[in-house]
Protein backbone atom coordinates (compact mmCIF):
# COMPACT_ATOMS: atom_id res chain seq x y z
CA UNK A 1 0.00 0.00 0.00
CA UNK A 2 2.82 2.22 1.29
CA UNK A 3 4.82 1.79 -1.79
CA UNK A 4 1.71 2.72 -4.23
CA UNK A 5 0.56 5.70 -2.45
CA UNK A 6 4.49 6.94 -2.74
CA UNK A 7 4.67 6.42 -6.26
CA UNK A 8 1.30 7.66 -7.57
CA UNK A 9 1.90 8.83 -11.21
CA UNK A 10 0.69 11.97 -12.31
CA UNK A 11 -2.86 11.62 -13.85
CA UNK A 12 -1.86 12.44 -17.27
CA UNK A 13 -4.51 12.37 -20.34
CA UNK A 14 -2.75 9.56 -21.58
CA UNK A 15 -3.22 7.41 -18.79
CA UNK A 16 -6.82 8.68 -18.50
CA UNK A 17 -7.51 7.59 -21.91
CA UNK A 18 -5.52 4.17 -21.74
CA UNK A 19 -7.31 3.23 -18.50
CA UNK A 20 -10.60 4.30 -20.32
CA UNK A 21 -9.85 2.10 -22.87
CA UNK A 22 -8.73 -1.31 -20.34
CA UNK A 23 -12.10 -0.55 -18.43
CA UNK A 24 -14.25 -0.65 -21.94
CA UNK A 25 -12.84 -3.39 -23.20
CA UNK A 26 -13.02 -5.18 -19.95
CA UNK A 27 -16.77 -4.52 -19.57
CA UNK A 28 -17.41 -5.92 -23.74
CA UNK A 29 -15.37 -9.47 -22.77
CA UNK A 30 -17.49 -9.64 -19.89
CA UNK A 31 -20.09 -8.97 -21.80
CA UNK A 32 -21.04 -5.84 -19.28
CA UNK A 33 -21.82 -4.12 -22.37
CA UNK A 34 -25.71 -5.14 -22.32
CA UNK A 35 -27.95 -2.09 -20.81
CA UNK A 36 -29.63 -4.59 -18.57
CA UNK A 37 -32.13 -1.97 -16.74
CA UNK A 38 -33.21 -0.89 -20.21
CA UNK A 39 -34.00 -4.25 -21.14
CA UNK A 40 -35.42 -5.33 -17.82
CA UNK A 41 -38.18 -1.89 -18.00
CA UNK A 42 -38.54 -3.18 -21.88
CA UNK A 43 -39.40 -7.19 -20.35
CA UNK A 44 -42.22 -5.71 -18.03
CA UNK A 45 -43.87 -3.74 -20.48
CA UNK A 46 -44.14 -6.33 -22.95
CA UNK A 47 -46.89 -7.53 -20.80
CA UNK A 48 -48.99 -4.51 -21.38
CA UNK A 49 -49.18 -5.24 -25.20
CA UNK A 50 -50.35 -8.70 -24.25
CA UNK A 51 -53.59 -7.41 -22.21
CA UNK A 52 -56.71 -8.33 -22.65
CA UNK A 53 -59.78 -6.42 -21.20
CA UNK A 54 -60.27 -2.80 -20.44
CA UNK A 55 -56.92 -1.12 -20.03
CA UNK A 56 -56.55 1.20 -17.14
CA UNK A 57 -55.70 5.02 -17.67
CA UNK A 58 -51.83 4.40 -17.04
CA UNK A 59 -51.52 2.05 -19.87
CA UNK A 60 -48.30 2.79 -21.33
CA UNK A 61 -48.73 0.71 -24.56
CA UNK A 62 -50.94 3.44 -26.46
CA UNK A 63 -51.23 1.05 -30.04
CA UNK A 64 -53.38 -1.03 -27.97
CA UNK A 65 -57.31 -0.50 -26.91
CA UNK A 66 -59.84 -2.16 -24.75
CA UNK A 67 -60.74 -5.75 -26.37
CA UNK A 68 -62.66 -9.37 -25.41
CA UNK A 69 -65.00 -6.71 -23.30
CA UNK A 70 -67.76 -9.96 -22.82
CA UNK A 71 -65.31 -12.37 -22.05
CA UNK A 72 -67.52 -14.87 -19.92
CA UNK A 73 -70.29 -13.54 -20.74
CA UNK A 74 -71.72 -16.52 -22.56
CA UNK A 75 -71.14 -18.17 -19.17
CA UNK A 76 -72.68 -15.86 -17.61
CA UNK A 77 -69.55 -14.84 -15.57
CA UNK A 78 -67.26 -12.47 -15.97
CA UNK A 79 -63.88 -13.29 -17.54
CA UNK A 80 -62.49 -9.95 -18.80
CA UNK A 81 -58.86 -9.25 -18.25
CA UNK A 82 -56.03 -11.38 -18.28
CA UNK A 83 -53.05 -12.04 -20.84
CA UNK A 84 -52.98 -13.14 -24.48
CA UNK A 85 -50.53 -15.84 -24.28
CA UNK A 86 -48.55 -14.87 -27.23
CA UNK A 87 -49.24 -13.58 -30.96
CA UNK A 88 -52.92 -14.96 -31.16
CA UNK A 89 -55.73 -13.72 -29.08
CA UNK A 90 -56.86 -16.98 -26.86
CA UNK A 91 -56.68 -16.80 -22.73
CA UNK A 92 -54.84 -19.87 -22.38
CA UNK A 93 -55.24 -20.08 -18.81
CA UNK A 94 -52.61 -22.84 -18.18
CA UNK A 95 -49.41 -20.97 -19.75
CA UNK A 96 -51.30 -17.61 -18.24
CA UNK A 97 -50.72 -19.12 -14.70
CA UNK A 98 -47.29 -20.32 -15.27
CA UNK A 99 -45.85 -16.64 -16.07
CA UNK A 100 -47.52 -15.54 -13.33
CA UNK A 101 -46.10 -18.14 -11.02
CA UNK A 102 -42.37 -17.48 -12.55
CA UNK A 103 -43.18 -13.22 -13.14
CA UNK A 104 -43.89 -13.87 -9.01
CA UNK A 105 -40.50 -15.99 -8.04
CA UNK A 106 -38.73 -13.14 -10.54
CA UNK A 107 -39.96 -10.72 -7.70
CA UNK A 108 -39.84 -13.14 -4.88
CA UNK A 109 -35.69 -13.35 -5.46
CA UNK A 110 -34.54 -10.74 -8.00
CA UNK A 111 -37.19 -7.73 -7.10
CA UNK A 112 -34.72 -5.69 -4.73
CA UNK A 113 -32.59 -5.63 -7.99
CA UNK A 114 -35.10 -4.39 -9.84
CA UNK A 115 -35.22 -0.35 -8.63
CA UNK A 116 -37.74 1.31 -10.18
CA UNK A 117 -38.54 -1.00 -12.21
CA UNK A 118 -40.56 -3.29 -9.12
CA UNK A 119 -43.55 -1.34 -8.98
CA UNK A 120 -44.66 -2.18 -12.83
CA UNK A 121 -43.64 -5.76 -12.57
CA UNK A 122 -45.95 -5.89 -9.59
CA UNK A 123 -48.67 -4.25 -11.58
CA UNK A 124 -48.22 -6.92 -14.12
CA UNK A 125 -48.13 -9.72 -11.97
CA UNK A 126 -51.65 -8.34 -10.39
CA UNK A 127 -53.17 -7.96 -13.55
CA UNK A 128 -52.50 -12.00 -13.86
CA UNK A 129 -53.96 -12.72 -10.62
CA UNK A 130 -57.17 -9.65 -11.09
CA UNK A 131 -58.13 -12.28 -13.70
CA UNK A 132 -56.97 -16.20 -12.15
CA UNK A 133 -59.22 -14.65 -9.01
CA UNK A 134 -62.36 -14.18 -11.78
CA UNK A 135 -61.35 -17.94 -13.41
CA UNK A 136 -61.65 -19.36 -9.30
CA UNK A 137 -64.20 -17.36 -7.75
CA UNK A 138 -66.56 -20.40 -7.60
CA UNK A 139 -65.86 -23.11 -5.45
CA UNK A 140 -64.78 -26.67 -7.33
CA UNK A 141 -64.15 -25.48 -10.83
CA UNK A 142 -61.95 -23.24 -12.58
CA UNK A 143 -62.33 -21.69 -16.10
CA UNK A 144 -59.41 -22.68 -18.11
CA UNK A 145 -59.56 -20.96 -21.37
CA UNK A 146 -61.24 -17.99 -22.94
CA UNK A 147 -61.81 -18.29 -26.88
CA UNK A 148 -61.76 -20.83 -29.28
CA UNK A 149 -58.23 -21.46 -30.50
CA UNK A 150 -59.36 -23.11 -33.77
CA UNK A 151 -61.21 -20.67 -35.08
CA UNK A 152 -58.99 -17.45 -33.66
CA UNK A 153 -55.88 -19.06 -35.33
CA UNK A 154 -57.98 -19.31 -38.60
CA UNK A 155 -58.39 -15.79 -38.64
CA UNK A 156 -55.56 -12.63 -38.53
CA UNK A 157 -56.98 -9.89 -36.54
CA UNK A 158 -56.69 -7.55 -33.55
CA UNK A 159 -57.56 -8.68 -30.31
CA UNK A 160 -60.01 -4.85 -30.54
CA UNK A 161 -62.01 -6.28 -33.81
CA UNK A 162 -61.90 -10.21 -32.62
CA UNK A 163 -65.12 -11.59 -33.77
CA UNK A 164 -64.36 -15.51 -33.51
CA UNK A 165 -65.86 -17.59 -30.61
CA UNK A 166 -65.39 -16.47 -26.97
CA UNK A 167 -66.42 -19.50 -25.72
CA UNK A 168 -65.22 -20.26 -22.23
CA UNK A 169 -64.19 -23.46 -20.83
CA UNK A 170 -63.94 -24.87 -17.48
CA UNK A 171 -62.62 -27.64 -15.50
CA UNK A 172 -64.94 -29.05 -12.71
CA UNK A 173 -65.24 -32.31 -10.47
CA UNK A 174 -66.38 -34.41 -13.67
CA UNK A 175 -64.20 -32.64 -15.91
CA UNK A 176 -60.94 -32.62 -13.65
CA UNK A 177 -57.50 -30.75 -15.02
CA UNK A 178 -55.03 -31.28 -11.62
CA UNK A 179 -52.54 -29.75 -14.04
CA UNK A 180 -54.21 -26.30 -14.90
CA UNK A 181 -55.56 -26.23 -11.72
CA UNK A 182 -52.07 -27.32 -9.67
CA UNK A 183 -50.30 -24.29 -11.83
CA UNK A 184 -53.49 -21.65 -10.93
CA UNK A 185 -53.00 -22.53 -7.20
CA UNK A 186 -48.84 -22.38 -7.96
CA UNK A 187 -49.25 -18.57 -9.26
CA UNK A 188 -52.21 -17.20 -6.77
CA UNK A 189 -50.09 -18.69 -3.83
CA UNK A 190 -46.26 -17.43 -5.16
CA UNK A 191 -48.10 -14.19 -5.91
CA UNK A 192 -49.70 -14.35 -2.42
CA UNK A 193 -46.11 -13.54 -1.24
CA UNK A 194 -45.29 -10.64 -3.89
CA UNK A 195 -48.18 -8.78 -1.96
CA UNK A 196 -47.57 -9.90 1.68
CA UNK A 197 -46.39 -6.44 2.74
CA UNK A 198 -47.58 -4.56 0.10
CA UNK A 199 -50.91 -5.08 0.06
CA UNK A 200 -51.94 -7.92 2.94
CA UNK A 201 -55.44 -7.72 2.71
CA UNK A 202 -54.72 -9.21 -1.05
CA UNK A 203 -52.37 -11.59 -0.18
CA UNK A 204 -54.41 -13.04 2.09
CA UNK A 205 -56.96 -13.49 -0.75
CA UNK A 206 -55.06 -15.01 -2.84
CA UNK A 207 -53.17 -17.54 -0.42
CA UNK A 208 -56.90 -18.53 0.71
CA UNK A 209 -58.02 -19.32 -3.47
CA UNK A 210 -54.78 -20.85 -3.44
CA UNK A 211 -55.84 -23.16 -0.70
CA UNK A 212 -58.88 -24.00 -2.35
CA UNK A 213 -58.19 -24.36 -5.93
CA UNK A 214 -55.17 -26.63 -4.46
CA UNK A 215 -57.44 -28.94 -2.92
CA UNK A 216 -59.69 -29.28 -5.70
CA UNK A 217 -56.85 -30.04 -8.02
CA UNK A 218 -55.55 -32.92 -5.46
CA UNK A 219 -59.23 -33.95 -5.02
CA UNK A 220 -60.21 -34.49 -8.55
CA UNK A 221 -57.51 -35.63 -10.15
CA UNK A 222 -57.06 -35.82 -14.08
CA UNK A 223 -55.70 -34.55 -17.00
CA UNK A 224 -57.34 -31.46 -18.08
CA UNK A 225 -56.37 -32.57 -22.07
CA UNK A 226 -58.38 -35.61 -21.43
CA UNK A 227 -61.18 -33.76 -20.25
CA UNK A 228 -61.15 -30.58 -22.52
CA UNK A 229 -58.68 -32.47 -25.56
CA UNK A 230 -60.32 -30.46 -28.32
CA UNK A 231 -59.91 -27.27 -26.96
CA UNK A 232 -56.34 -27.39 -25.58
CA UNK A 233 -54.58 -30.08 -27.63
CA UNK A 234 -52.54 -29.33 -29.35
CA UNK A 235 -51.99 -25.96 -28.46
CA UNK A 236 -51.08 -26.03 -24.64
CA UNK A 237 -51.84 -30.09 -24.17
CA UNK A 238 -50.64 -30.96 -21.22
CA UNK A 239 -48.04 -34.11 -22.23
CA UNK A 240 -46.28 -34.39 -19.35
CA UNK A 241 -48.93 -35.36 -16.99
CA UNK A 242 -50.30 -33.58 -13.95
CA UNK A 243 -48.29 -35.39 -11.29
CA UNK A 244 -45.52 -32.62 -11.47
CA UNK A 245 -48.23 -29.79 -11.16
CA UNK A 246 -49.06 -31.12 -7.82
CA UNK A 247 -46.41 -30.95 -6.18
CA UNK A 248 -45.13 -27.90 -7.72
CA UNK A 249 -48.59 -26.25 -6.37
CA UNK A 250 -48.08 -28.09 -2.89
CA UNK A 251 -44.33 -26.54 -3.35
CA UNK A 252 -45.13 -23.02 -3.43
CA UNK A 253 -48.10 -23.34 -0.82
CA UNK A 254 -45.78 -24.58 1.46
CA UNK A 255 -43.47 -21.23 0.96
CA UNK A 256 -46.65 -19.33 1.10
CA UNK A 257 -48.39 -20.69 3.84
CA UNK A 258 -45.76 -22.65 6.29
CA UNK A 259 -48.40 -24.97 7.13
CA UNK A 260 -47.00 -28.54 7.61
CA UNK A 261 -49.76 -29.70 5.92
CA UNK A 262 -48.02 -28.81 2.24
CA UNK A 263 -44.48 -30.41 3.69
CA UNK A 264 -45.86 -33.32 4.59
CA UNK A 265 -47.86 -33.50 1.11
CA UNK A 266 -44.72 -33.13 -0.33
CA UNK A 267 -43.13 -35.75 1.42
CA UNK A 268 -45.35 -38.20 1.37
CA UNK A 269 -46.11 -37.84 -2.53
CA UNK A 270 -42.95 -37.08 -3.56
CA UNK A 271 -42.23 -40.66 -5.34
CA UNK A 272 -45.62 -41.34 -6.57
CA UNK A 273 -45.73 -37.73 -8.05
CA UNK A 274 -42.33 -38.59 -10.00
CA UNK A 275 -40.30 -35.78 -8.00
CA UNK A 276 -37.21 -37.05 -9.84
CA UNK A 277 -38.47 -37.48 -13.92
CA UNK A 278 -37.27 -35.44 -16.54
CA UNK A 279 -35.12 -33.69 -14.41
CA UNK A 280 -33.50 -31.29 -17.34
CA UNK A 281 -36.80 -29.76 -18.66
CA UNK A 282 -38.60 -26.63 -17.10
CA UNK A 283 -41.79 -24.83 -18.99
CA UNK A 284 -45.38 -24.57 -18.56
CA UNK A 285 -45.76 -28.23 -19.19
CA UNK A 286 -42.71 -29.67 -17.49
CA UNK A 287 -42.30 -28.19 -13.65
CA UNK A 288 -39.83 -31.12 -12.67
CA UNK A 289 -36.72 -28.94 -12.27
CA UNK A 290 -38.35 -26.04 -10.80
CA UNK A 291 -39.82 -27.75 -7.54
CA UNK A 292 -36.52 -29.38 -7.04
CA UNK A 293 -34.86 -25.85 -7.56
CA UNK A 294 -37.54 -24.09 -5.08
CA UNK A 295 -37.28 -26.59 -2.82
CA UNK A 296 -33.70 -26.72 -2.60
CA UNK A 297 -33.40 -23.32 -0.84
CA UNK A 298 -34.37 -24.50 2.63
CA UNK A 299 -32.48 -27.92 1.96
CA UNK A 300 -29.11 -25.48 1.37
CA UNK A 301 -30.50 -23.49 4.37
CA UNK A 302 -30.17 -26.24 6.64
CA UNK A 303 -33.86 -26.27 7.68
CA UNK A 304 -35.58 -29.43 5.78
CA UNK A 305 -33.37 -32.27 5.84
CA UNK A 306 -36.67 -33.97 4.96
CA UNK A 307 -36.39 -32.97 1.30
CA UNK A 308 -32.75 -33.62 0.60
CA UNK A 309 -33.66 -35.54 -2.38
CA UNK A 310 -35.16 -32.49 -4.22
CA UNK A 311 -31.68 -31.00 -3.62
CA UNK A 312 -30.34 -34.35 -5.12
CA UNK A 313 -32.20 -33.84 -8.01
CA UNK A 314 -31.34 -29.87 -8.50
CA UNK A 315 -28.22 -30.90 -8.59
CA UNK A 316 -28.59 -33.56 -11.37
CA UNK A 317 -30.40 -31.25 -13.52
CA UNK A 318 -27.41 -28.40 -12.98
CA UNK A 319 -25.15 -31.26 -14.04
CA UNK A 320 -27.49 -32.08 -17.05
CA UNK A 321 -27.76 -28.28 -18.23
CA UNK A 322 -23.91 -27.69 -17.98
CA UNK A 323 -22.03 -27.69 -21.56
CA UNK A 324 -18.95 -30.15 -22.01
CA UNK A 325 -19.71 -32.45 -18.75
CA UNK A 326 -20.13 -36.30 -19.42
CA UNK A 327 -23.67 -35.58 -17.80
CA UNK A 328 -24.77 -32.95 -19.86
CA UNK A 329 -27.94 -33.38 -21.59
CA UNK A 330 -29.09 -30.33 -23.04
CA UNK A 331 -27.94 -29.17 -26.09
CA UNK A 332 -26.39 -25.70 -27.32
CA UNK A 333 -26.06 -24.11 -30.91
CA UNK A 334 -22.49 -23.18 -32.26
CA UNK A 335 -22.98 -20.09 -31.05
CA UNK A 336 -23.61 -21.06 -28.00
CA UNK A 337 -27.97 -20.65 -27.12
CA UNK A 338 -29.81 -23.65 -25.22
CA UNK A 339 -31.36 -25.50 -27.80
CA UNK A 340 -33.97 -28.08 -27.13
CA UNK A 341 -35.77 -29.05 -30.55
CA UNK A 342 -39.72 -28.50 -31.08
CA UNK A 343 -40.34 -24.89 -31.53
CA UNK A 344 -40.29 -21.63 -29.64
CA UNK A 345 -36.69 -22.22 -27.99
CA UNK A 346 -36.16 -19.57 -26.07
CA UNK A 347 -38.87 -20.20 -23.47
CA UNK A 348 -36.05 -22.99 -22.53
CA UNK A 349 -33.60 -20.40 -22.64
CA UNK A 350 -34.98 -18.28 -20.36
CA UNK A 351 -36.58 -20.40 -17.30
CA UNK A 352 -33.10 -22.95 -17.68
CA UNK A 353 -31.35 -20.02 -17.08
CA UNK A 354 -33.55 -18.84 -14.66
CA UNK A 355 -33.19 -21.61 -12.40
CA UNK A 356 -29.24 -21.85 -13.14
CA UNK A 357 -29.18 -18.11 -11.26
CA UNK A 358 -31.55 -18.96 -8.14
CA UNK A 359 -29.74 -22.04 -7.53
CA UNK A 360 -26.76 -20.44 -7.78
CA UNK A 361 -27.76 -18.13 -5.24
CA UNK A 362 -29.13 -20.67 -3.00
CA UNK A 363 -25.61 -22.24 -3.19
CA UNK A 364 -23.32 -19.16 -2.33
CA UNK A 365 -25.43 -18.74 0.65
CA UNK A 366 -24.66 -21.94 1.98
CA UNK A 367 -20.67 -21.89 0.48
CA UNK A 368 -21.84 -25.01 -1.92
CA UNK A 369 -20.92 -26.02 -5.04
CA UNK A 370 -22.74 -28.61 -7.08
CA UNK A 371 -20.46 -31.80 -7.53
CA UNK A 372 -21.20 -33.35 -11.15
CA UNK A 373 -18.68 -36.00 -12.14
CA UNK A 374 -15.35 -35.40 -10.83
CA UNK A 375 -15.55 -31.65 -10.98
CA UNK A 376 -17.16 -29.15 -9.28
CA UNK A 377 -19.94 -26.47 -10.76
CA UNK A 378 -19.30 -23.37 -8.27
CA UNK A 379 -22.24 -20.77 -7.99
CA UNK A 380 -19.80 -18.00 -10.45
CA UNK A 381 -19.96 -20.71 -13.26
CA UNK A 382 -23.35 -21.33 -13.39
CA UNK A 383 -24.37 -17.29 -13.27
CA UNK A 384 -21.64 -17.21 -16.04
CA UNK A 385 -23.85 -19.48 -17.98
CA UNK A 386 -27.25 -17.59 -16.97
CA UNK A 387 -25.50 -14.43 -18.34
CA UNK A 388 -24.24 -16.46 -21.10
CA UNK A 389 -27.76 -17.00 -22.47
CA UNK A 390 -28.85 -13.09 -21.44
CA UNK A 391 -26.48 -11.64 -23.57
CA UNK A 392 -26.78 -14.05 -26.49
CA UNK A 393 -30.56 -12.79 -26.46
CA UNK A 394 -29.77 -9.39 -25.80
CA UNK A 395 -26.94 -9.71 -29.26
CA UNK A 396 -23.79 -11.26 -28.35
CA UNK A 397 -24.59 -13.87 -31.29
CA UNK A 398 -23.24 -14.37 -34.84
CA UNK A 399 -26.33 -12.62 -36.02
CA UNK A 400 -25.23 -9.48 -33.67
CA UNK A 401 -28.96 -9.07 -33.33
CA UNK A 402 -31.17 -8.69 -30.29
CA UNK A 403 -34.26 -11.04 -29.87
CA UNK A 404 -35.91 -8.23 -27.69
CA UNK A 405 -37.87 -6.17 -30.35
CA UNK A 406 -37.06 -2.44 -29.36
CA UNK A 407 -33.46 -3.53 -27.77
CA UNK A 408 -30.36 -2.34 -29.54
CA UNK A 409 -30.42 -1.29 -33.09
CA UNK A 410 -31.22 -4.77 -34.94
CA UNK A 411 -34.02 -6.63 -33.53
CA UNK A 412 -37.05 -8.65 -35.18
CA UNK A 413 -39.43 -6.70 -37.23
CA UNK A 414 -41.62 -9.15 -38.45
CA UNK A 415 -42.86 -11.02 -35.35
CA UNK A 416 -45.90 -13.23 -35.47
CA UNK A 417 -48.39 -11.08 -34.11
CA UNK A 418 -51.71 -10.20 -34.67
CA UNK A 419 -51.91 -6.84 -32.77
CA UNK A 420 -48.39 -5.71 -33.75
CA UNK A 421 -48.63 -6.56 -37.37
CA UNK A 422 -51.88 -4.89 -38.41
CA UNK A 423 -52.50 -1.48 -38.43
CA UNK A 424 -53.60 0.02 -35.06
CA UNK A 425 -56.40 0.82 -34.12
CA UNK A 426 -55.51 4.65 -34.09
CA UNK A 427 -54.56 4.50 -37.42
CA UNK A 428 -56.90 2.14 -39.10
CA UNK A 429 -59.98 2.84 -37.40
CA UNK A 430 -62.21 0.49 -39.30
CA UNK A 431 -62.99 -3.38 -38.69
CA UNK A 432 -60.29 -5.21 -40.42
CA UNK A 433 -61.69 -8.69 -40.19
CA UNK A 434 -60.73 -12.41 -39.96
CA UNK A 435 -59.53 -12.84 -43.90
CA UNK A 436 -58.77 -9.32 -44.44
CA UNK A 437 -55.29 -9.53 -42.29
CA UNK A 438 -54.28 -11.67 -44.44
CA UNK A 439 -52.53 -9.40 -46.43
CA UNK A 440 -51.09 -8.18 -43.05
CA UNK A 441 -50.10 -11.34 -42.30
CA UNK A 442 -47.85 -12.14 -45.60
CA UNK A 443 -47.25 -8.25 -46.25
CA UNK A 444 -42.84 -8.41 -46.59
CA UNK A 445 -42.97 -5.07 -44.80
CA UNK A 446 -41.56 -4.59 -40.99
CA UNK A 447 -44.70 -4.85 -38.25
CA UNK A 448 -46.14 -0.64 -37.92
CA UNK A 449 -46.67 -1.30 -34.10
CA UNK A 450 -43.14 -2.22 -32.31
CA UNK A 451 -44.34 -4.71 -29.63
CA UNK A 452 -41.27 -3.88 -27.30
CA UNK A 453 -39.73 -5.61 -24.85
CA UNK A 454 -41.19 -8.82 -26.94
CA UNK A 455 -38.77 -12.28 -26.83
CA UNK A 456 -39.09 -14.09 -29.95
CA UNK A 457 -38.88 -17.93 -30.32
CA UNK A 458 -35.49 -17.00 -31.45
CA UNK A 459 -32.96 -18.68 -34.33
CA UNK A 460 -33.19 -22.31 -34.89
CA UNK A 461 -30.07 -24.89 -33.86
CA UNK A 462 -27.88 -23.37 -36.41
CA UNK A 463 -28.04 -19.83 -35.24
CA UNK A 464 -30.02 -18.68 -37.96
CA UNK A 465 -33.29 -16.50 -37.73
CA UNK A 466 -35.95 -15.59 -40.84
CA UNK A 467 -37.02 -12.72 -39.25
CA UNK A 468 -40.84 -13.94 -41.31
CA UNK A 469 -44.84 -13.77 -39.73
CA UNK A 470 -45.39 -17.52 -40.93
CA UNK A 471 -42.42 -19.23 -39.09
CA UNK A 472 -43.87 -18.67 -36.08
CA UNK A 473 -41.67 -20.98 -33.49
CA UNK A 474 -38.94 -18.25 -34.60
CA UNK A 475 -40.95 -15.22 -34.42
CA UNK A 476 -43.38 -15.65 -32.04
CA UNK A 477 -43.30 -13.77 -28.55
CA UNK A 478 -44.83 -15.39 -25.78
CA UNK A 479 -45.56 -14.57 -21.92
CA UNK A 480 -43.60 -17.24 -20.55
CA UNK A 481 -40.50 -16.52 -22.32
CA UNK A 482 -40.17 -12.88 -20.57
CA UNK A 483 -41.47 -14.42 -17.11
CA UNK A 484 -38.39 -15.85 -16.29
CA UNK A 485 -36.18 -13.40 -18.14
CA UNK A 486 -37.18 -10.36 -15.69
CA UNK A 487 -35.86 -12.34 -12.93
CA UNK A 488 -32.59 -12.58 -15.16
CA UNK A 489 -32.43 -9.07 -16.23
CA UNK A 490 -33.10 -7.53 -12.84
CA UNK A 491 -30.40 -9.35 -11.44
CA UNK A 492 -27.84 -8.80 -14.10
CA UNK A 493 -28.91 -5.01 -13.98
CA UNK A 494 -28.02 -4.77 -9.88
CA UNK A 495 -24.50 -6.92 -10.83
CA UNK A 496 -23.34 -5.90 -13.97
C1 LIG B 1 -31.68 -22.77 -40.02
O1 LIG B 1 -32.07 -21.76 -40.91
C2 LIG B 1 -31.21 -21.60 -42.02
C3 LIG B 1 -31.67 -20.39 -42.81
O2 LIG B 1 -33.06 -20.41 -42.99
C4 LIG B 1 -31.20 -22.88 -42.85
O3 LIG B 1 -30.33 -22.75 -43.97
C5 LIG B 1 -30.75 -24.03 -41.97
O4 LIG B 1 -30.85 -25.23 -42.68
C6 LIG B 1 -31.61 -24.11 -40.72
N1 LIG B 1 -31.05 -25.09 -39.85
C7 LIG B 1 -31.75 -26.09 -39.37
C8 LIG B 1 -31.01 -27.07 -38.53
O5 LIG B 1 -32.93 -26.22 -39.58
Amino acid sequence: MARISGHFPAFSATTFLFLLLVVTHLRQCSGGGHDYHDALRKSILFFEGQRSGKLPPDQRVRWRRDSALHDGATAGVDLRGGYYDAGDNVKFGFPMAFTITMLSWSIIDFGRNMGGELGNAIKAVKWGTNYLLKATAKDGLVYVQVGDPLSDHNCWERPEDMDTSRMAYKIDANHPGSDVAGETAAALAAASIVFRSRDPAYSRLLLNRAVKVFEFADRHRGAYSSSLHYAVCPFYCDVNGYQDELLWGAAWLHKASRRREYREYIVKNEVVLRAGDTINEFGWDNKHAGINVLLSKEVLMGKADDLESFRINADGFICSVLPGFSHSQVQYSPGGLIFKAGGSNMQHVTSLSFLLLAYSNYLSHANHAVPCGDTAASPALLKRLARRQVDYILGDNPLRMSYMVGYGSHYPQRIHHRGSSLPSVASHPAHISCKEGSRYYLSPNPNPNILVGAVVGGPNSSDSFPDSRPFFQESEPTTYINAPLVGLLAYFSAHP
